[in-house]
């Protein structure tokens, strides 16, 4: 058996012993290979321990080395040992220049990491280790160098040739051109990218604050090329806002995008050449939905904010991914917040915490948001480190204010600008600034897991006390069974009984109360009467909140409480409650009963005009079945999907006619824009209609049909095709679809969406349809936005299916897995999390997950990424 991949840790971290000053990089791109030229400056580092230590150059096994030299000397085989991916060189002198020559093969690479083709483009994908499957490098991210790359090509086939900064020179000869780019800025080689295409691209001038004149260009395949405006202006909007509120700009001529159909995540902040996947940055009317015009926005901001957060002063090592990636998911999280619903973009982020990223933390590969050890780094880009890693911001940001977060983030770029740094020196910079001690705080960054807050109150009428008991508790998880408290910001208000909130210090209605210990009472004086809390508004910290809620003051907060989002999580309680209600009426064979009190409650926000459509919509959304899923200890899936089931079943045979009203009323009055008020609106009418087509009824198919047939854009007519199609009228179901690929085949994104559309669609024999569309023209496993939307939409999402207590859809997805590690371990890896939940569920189900986990392991050679997350989801 092959020697098992070692782990990394933390505590082992070493500075670098050499510097790269300059890097010099030409690439040859032919057909059947790529040659990689470079010339490296390279000196001792002065912070080195040891003045002897050996030059260690990261080289994938892939790279073919054709030639390596020190000041001209050409060295051999005897002269360095190459050993993994590391190729050292025992003895260099102080300061000297490295010249190699390395041949490597883009046509062939299916990890899609490194130089890759992507249709007929040249793309690069280097964070976080590609870098070393295109030369020998010192591939990590507190090396940092000043790069100039020339890219030479066939001119008719690849017109456009890009890289990093700006184009010094060019040159032809002989059917081939050449152009030389230049950054000045000192990057990690992470930041790398190069791009060559038969590409189209748009353009706009942009000044900066301080006067500067940026020419932003968006590239892509020339059939794209109406579909980039949205991504434009979402662009500009997010340097403004930059500049606004950071007080951020830009700082080179240029900066672009480019389109890739083939990309394994969104999209990558490469120094002044961001590289997207298409599903990130493409948008038209007719094409895209509403949700992907507001993905399209938020991850532009997010690339573009990485220009500071992440490239002027980046990480120091892996471990310190959340230091650019938390951050910088705060700051386009409170940037879409700015433009458009504040409360709704909340709603959305916690749903995504609440589901996925508690769900993480509570199985097998649960972290710290500064992981202590990896074996594959590329595992570790998850929504611990993201989506957790900016609550954990968040936090600093409630507990300092506005005011004091900004001081901070001020001195933290002043402090680290050109530098690798550490989240402990974000947080250093926040306490300089602040003059807060945030040494427990600290340990947000490194204990894992979800904590719960326990909380009861009691009040006394006589002294006009109201006293609330909180006990944090975090619970073990791999690797770390001693946890101390956590320092947590709980907003909190307090309404009386019209509803209205009480004043509490210095007159605030909301207060930040700070638990630092497990045990704490916090008392309320001069309380005129019993209040109902509204507890942890705003979700002001990621943690599960316990607390003996009647279903009547769930309905009163609904009602009544001043905080958007607890308006919101009021409802959702409530619902969650009922639903598991009705879980336990199905597995006593009772017949089902639905509360009246969430219809109520249902009926009075439909009813209120006042409200925002699009919170009116989220209110009425019930909970899905991955967060049911997640708060359950045991995940019954048949129980959970007929629960909801008959609950939405029975919310729209109840309330039938104010739906169809609110329906109608809803109707587009102009012409199609993604613009709040009509996003709002669209969202609210396609809610009713899935209400309404969730009776089975034919004149509500046909209102459905009508909708499908008429409307101007995507959001209508994706939200039509999927109510149609995973309804039990089969006929409609295949003639929507059919006409669906019909008008859309030469779309690949919207292509995708119809394989979504079927992969999530829970009527029985799902795996069979799977199966059938993998053969389909539409699809090609080599492509990742496919197979996610195909195998992972079907295993992630498709539950009674997937989890069909045969075992097909596990044995299904351990055959894509074992199949895709060859491919592209990346996506492969990714594919596994469904499986690596097995300990939620019955025993039978979880001997059948095990199994398919043990059958991946002994398939052969695996790569690091799917041997890291499946030893440890056995282990
Ligand atoms: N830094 C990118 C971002 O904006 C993610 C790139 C991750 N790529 C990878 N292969 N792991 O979030
Ligand atoms: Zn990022």
């Amino acid at each position: 058996m092959a020697e098992q991949p070692q782990a990394i840790y933390l505590k082992d971290y070493q500075v670098p012993a050499y510097l790269i000053d300059t890097t010099e990089l030409r690439f040859e791109l032919a057909d059947d290979q790529t040659l990689v030229h470079s010339r490296l400056k390279v000196r001792r580092n002065p912070e080195a321990t040891s003045a002897q230590a050996p030059l260690e150059l990261h080289g994938h096994e892939s790279l073919e080395l054709c030639r390596l030299a020190i000041d001209g000397r050409e060295l051999d085989a005897a002269d360095y040992h190459r050993e993994g991916e590391l190729l050292t060189l025992a003895r260099v002198p102080e300061r000297f220049e490295l010249s190699c020559t390395t041949r490597i093969h883009p046509q062939t690479n299916t990890a899609l990491e490194g130089l890759y083709l992507s249709g007929g483009m040249y793309c690069t994908q280097c964070e976080a280790e590609g870098f070393r499957r295109i030369t020998f490098y010192m591939d990590r991210p507190d090396v940092m160098s000043v790069f100039t790359t020339t890219v030479e090509a066939d001119q008719a086939r690849f017109p456009v040739l890009l890289s990093n900064g700006n184009p010094v020179a060019s040159g032809e000869k002989e059917g081939r051109h050449w152009v030389t780019w230049e950054d000045p800025f000192p990057k990690p080689a992470y930041l790398f990218a190069l791009v060559a295409g038969d590409l189209q691209h748009i353009e706009r001038p942009y000044k900066t604050m301080s006067g500067r004149d940026v020419s932003l260009r968006i590239f892509a395949e020339p059939k794209d090329l109406d579909k980039l405006d949205h991504a434009m202006d979402s662009l500009i909007n997010a340097m403004r806002w930059d500049e606004e509120v950071y007080g951020r700009e830009y700082d080179l001529d240029i900066y672009m995008i480019v389109a890739v159909d083939f990309f394994n995540m969104g999209a990558m902040e490469n120094k002044g050449l961001n590289i997207f996947n298409t599903s990130c940055v493409l948008a038209s009317p007719q094409t895209t939905t509403d949700a992907a015009y507001l993905r399209v926005e938020g991850v532009v901001a997010h690339e573009y904010f990485h220009n500071w957060s992440g490239n002027r002063v980046t990480c120091r090592d892996w471990f310190q991914l959340s230091l650019k990636e938390g951050f910088t998911v705060f700051r386009d999280a409170e940037f879409s917040a700015d433009i458009n619903s504040r409360t709704v973009k909340r709603i959305e982020d916690v749903t995504l915490l609440r589901t996925a990223q508690f769900a993480e933390d509570s199985g097998p590969m649960a972290h710290p948001v500064r992981p202590a050890s990896y074996i594959e780094i590329s595992n570790f880009y998850t929504l611990t480190v993201y989506e957790k890693g900016a609550e954990v911001v968040r936090m600093l940001h409630t507990l300092l204010g506005a005011e004091l977060f900004r001081r901070g983030s001020d001195l933290y770029f002043e402090r680290h600008d050109g530098q690798a740094v550490t989240t402990d020196d974000f947080v250093c910079a926040m306490e300089a600034a602040s003059g807060r001690d945030l040494t427990q705080f600290r340990r947000w960054y490194s204990q894992a897991g979800t904590p719960t807050l326990r909380m009861a109150d009691d009040y006394d009428a006589a002294t006009q006390q109201y006293r609330l008991h909180v006990e944090q508790q975090l619970p073990q998880t791999p690797d770390q069974v001693e946890k101390l408290p956590l320092h947590i910001p709980l907003a909190l208000g307090l309404l009386d009984a019209s509803g209205a909130d009480l004043a509490l210090a210095e007159g605030a209605t909301t207060q930040v109360l700070e638990l630092t210990e497990q045990r704490q009472t916090f008392v309320f004086e001069q309380i005129p009467v019993h209040p109902v809390p509204s507890l942890l508004r705003g979700f002001s910290a990621p943690v599960r909140l316990q607390y003996p809620y009647s279903r009547d003051a769930l309905v009163f907060l609904m009602s009544h409480d001043s905080d958007g989002f607890n308006r919101w999580d009021a409802g959702q309680r409530l619902a969650v409650e009922v639903i598991q209600g009705l879980m336990a009426q199905y597995r006593q064979g009772e017949a089902l009963q639905l509360d009246g009190a969430l219809v109520d409650a249902y009926a009075a926000v439909l009813d209120d005009e006042s409200l925002d459509p699009a919170m009116v919509a989220k209110v009425l959304s019930l909970p899905s079945e991955a967060y049911l899923s997640e708060l359950a200890d045991c995940i019954d899936v048949e129980a959970i999907h007929l629960a909801r089931q008959f609950a939405r079943t029975e919310l729209a045979r109840l309330l039938e006619a104010p739906l169809q009203r609110r329906y109608e009323a809803l109707a587009p009055t102009g012409v199609y824009a993604p613009d709040a008020d009509q996003v709002a609106r669209r969202s609210l009418r396609n809610l009713c209609l899935s209400y309404l087509v969730a009776l089975e009824a034919p004149a509500h198919l046909a209102r459905a049909r009508a909708q499908y047939d008429s409307c101007d854009n995507m959001t209508e007519r994706q939200a039509a095709l999927s109510l149609i199609a995973h309804s039990g009228f089969e006929t409609d179901a295949a003639a929507v679809l059919e006409d669906f690929y019909q008008r859309y085949q030469s779309e690949t994104l919207v292509v995708n969406q119809w394989l979504a559309v079927q992969a999530c669609d829970p009527k029985p024999g799902a795996l069979t349809r799977i199966k059938a569309l993998m053969q389909h023209a539409a699809f090609d496993l080599r492509n990742p936005n496919k197979v996610r939307s195909l195998i992972s939409t079907f295993c992630g999402i498709n539950a009674v299916n997937f989890h069909d207590g045969s075992g097909a859809g596990y044995a299904f997805l351990a055959d894509r897995i074992i199949e895709m590690n060859r491919l592209n371990p990346q996506v492969a890896s990714r594919l596994l999390t469904p499986l690596t939940r097995w300990r939620k569920y019955d025993a039978a189900r979880q001997a059948l997950m095990q199994a398919q986990l043990r059958r991946i392991l002994d398939s052969g050679e695996l790569s690091r990424d799917v041997y890291e997350v499946v030893s440890k989801s056995l282990g």
